[in-house]
């Protein structure tokens, strides 16, 4: 979707030229080409323009100058100290503003002359450039306005350091590219995207090397004793699926295991959710698709020294007339008893199976479980963090520091005996609800039951899987949030 060029910006034909420019105390920003630094010396004498973080600066050169572009445009990256985000959000803006001048053809000067490095500028300038430009018109039929919304093509031109360029827009585009494939799977609606859907994407995924794929359907769940995950399924038509995708280099690889909660809708079951807002709940995979969109970029890059497998339970929470009900008791895969008292707490059942089961075939290094679990962390959090829970300290500094570079940022929550023990039932080995007081930790502490001491590491999305902060590149709707902070993770494993 995007290349690189040699050919001088000024004799580029396209319909939008951008330049990025930092803020200066006195005087004026600093633009390479003669012509554009005239007009930004105008803009900023008139006041309209001086280069602030998300200002930007429309001009037209017109036949009076040398350059061949229908459109300029000057991004302010501000005076504050460059980070990765600030090319992320500037790309993100550039996007928003070629869509609405119904921009096809645009060439991207990456600036050299700032403090921070060229493949990361690069990197990052081209995953706000995608993930800024994201729509979903799949089911839209009409070819007019609404489907015609693509960028068609999208240039760099490296002002030095081609080849550093070039690293980091190769690494941009397959990030950004497994944030909109999670959007893509989120978007499609429930009866379009079935638990079944998961197992036929994965095996598409499983073509490319080093990739397999395994498939449990309800038989070998029974067989398996796998207890949350059909107890989940009892009251749905749609049969589940244990989706195992594997990417394997040598044996004597650590293997990171990732777990996505895949419930492609969850209605609360017979402890049924209020109707306004539950048409959301077709997001309620957000985790599986998060965790398979990562194992599409890990595909594509083909790391070596690590082995990821990615497990996906996935199944519908439906009241059908077999559905597991309130009071009931279910065995688990690891043979713990749950007292199911809310079936709308159906997430950690089919997680910590999952989890369980993952742990149990893959003898992992460290597990980390991608769910839209709770409420509760819209409560405590907002739309702005993912809550993070772990009981490994390396571990969770390693998840946050990730997430931190990617732009997806985390915040950490407790663990401890005193939540665990709000999970005591009378009857059972554990209940599947701790009460109203701490409900993403009480989650959490369900699933840390059958984790064993693995080190393990629980994201709760349902914060940010939808509704995620406002940003340039962040469209409304599906944010596509997980994918490249797990990306990263397996690019620095070692
Ligand atoms: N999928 C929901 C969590 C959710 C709620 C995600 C709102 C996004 C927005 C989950 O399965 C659920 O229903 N959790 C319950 C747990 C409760 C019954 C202990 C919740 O958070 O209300
Ligand atoms: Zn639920
Ligand atoms: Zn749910």
């Amino acid at each position: 979707m995007i290349t690189c060029t040699k050919k001088k910006p000024e004799l580029f034909n396209c319909d939008l030229l951008v330049y990025f420019v930092r803020q200066v105390e006195k005087g004026y920003p600093e633009c390479v080409n003669e012509e554009i630094s005239q007009q930004l010396k105008l803009a900023v004498d008139s006041g309209d323009f001086c280069g602030k973080e998300d200002q930007f600066l429309f001009f037209y050169p017109g036949t009076q100058t040398n350059l061949k572009t229908k459109r300029v445009i000057l991004v302010g990256l501000g005076k504050k100290e460059l980070n990765r985000e600030t090319f992320r959000r500037a790309g993100g803006l550039v996007s928003v503003q070629a869509l609405k001048t119904k921009t096809k053809k645009m060439l991207v000067v990456v600036p050299a002359a700032l403090d921070f490095s060229a493949d990361e500028i690069s990197e990052c300038l081209a995953e706000g450039l995608i993930l800024g430009s994201y729509s979903f018109t799949k089911y839209k039929t009409k070819t007019d306005e609404d489907k015609n919304t693509k960028i068609a093509k999208i240039v760099f031109y490296p002002e030095k350091y081609a080849v550093a360029v070039r690293k980091g827009l190769q690494k941009g585009i397959v990030a950004a590219e497994c944030g909109n494939k999670v959007r893509d799977l989120a978007n499609e609606p429930a009866n379009l995207w079935m638990p079944v859907d998961f197992g036929l994407y994965a095996s598409a995924l499983a073509m490319k090397p080093r990739m397999s794929c395994k498939i449990l359907e309800t038989k070998d769940m029974k067989r398996l004793k796998m207890g949350g995950i059909l107890a989940v399924n009892k009251g749905s038509a749609q049969p589940p699926r244990l989706v195992i995708l594997k990417y394997q280099t040598k044996k004597s690889a650590p293997t990171l295991l990732l777990v996505g909660k895949g419930l492609t809708f969850d209605s609360g079951g017979i402890s049924l959710k209020p109707s306004k807002g539950m048409d959301r709940m077709k997001y309620d995979m957000c985790g599986g698709a998060a965790v398979l969109a990562a194992m599409e970029g890990i595909g594509a890059e083909q790391p070596n020294g690590i082995n990821v497998v990615a497990v996906v339970p996935a199944t519908e929470n439906m009241p059908g007339s077999a559905a597991l009900k309130p009071g009931d008791i279910i065995t688990m895969y690891s043979g713990k008893t749950v007292e199911v008292l809310n079936t709308d707490a159906e997430g950690r059942l089919i997680l910590a199976d999952a989890l369980a089961y993952g742990i149990d075939k893959f003898k992992p290094e460290a597990v980390i479980d991608l769910a839209t679990l709770t409420g509760a962390v819209v409560v405590g959090l907002g739309h702005h963090r993912t809550g993070l829970l772990a009981n490994d300290d390396k571990l969770a500094a390693r998840i946050l520091d990730a997430g931190e570079r990617s732009g997806e940022p985390l915040w950490r929550l407790p663990l401890g005996e005193e939540y665990t023990k709000q999970l005591k039932s009378e009857i059972a080995d554990l209940k599947n609800i701790g009460g109203p007081a701490a409900g993403t930790i009480t989650a959490a502490a369900f699933l840390e039951e059958f984790v064993g001491e693995t080190p393990w590491a629980h994201l709760d999305i349902a914060g940010t899987a939808w509704d995620f902060t406002e940003k340039s590149y962040i469209p409304k709707g599906v944010s596509g949030i997980g994918a490249r902070t797990l990306l990263e993770l397996s690019r620095t494993w070692k």
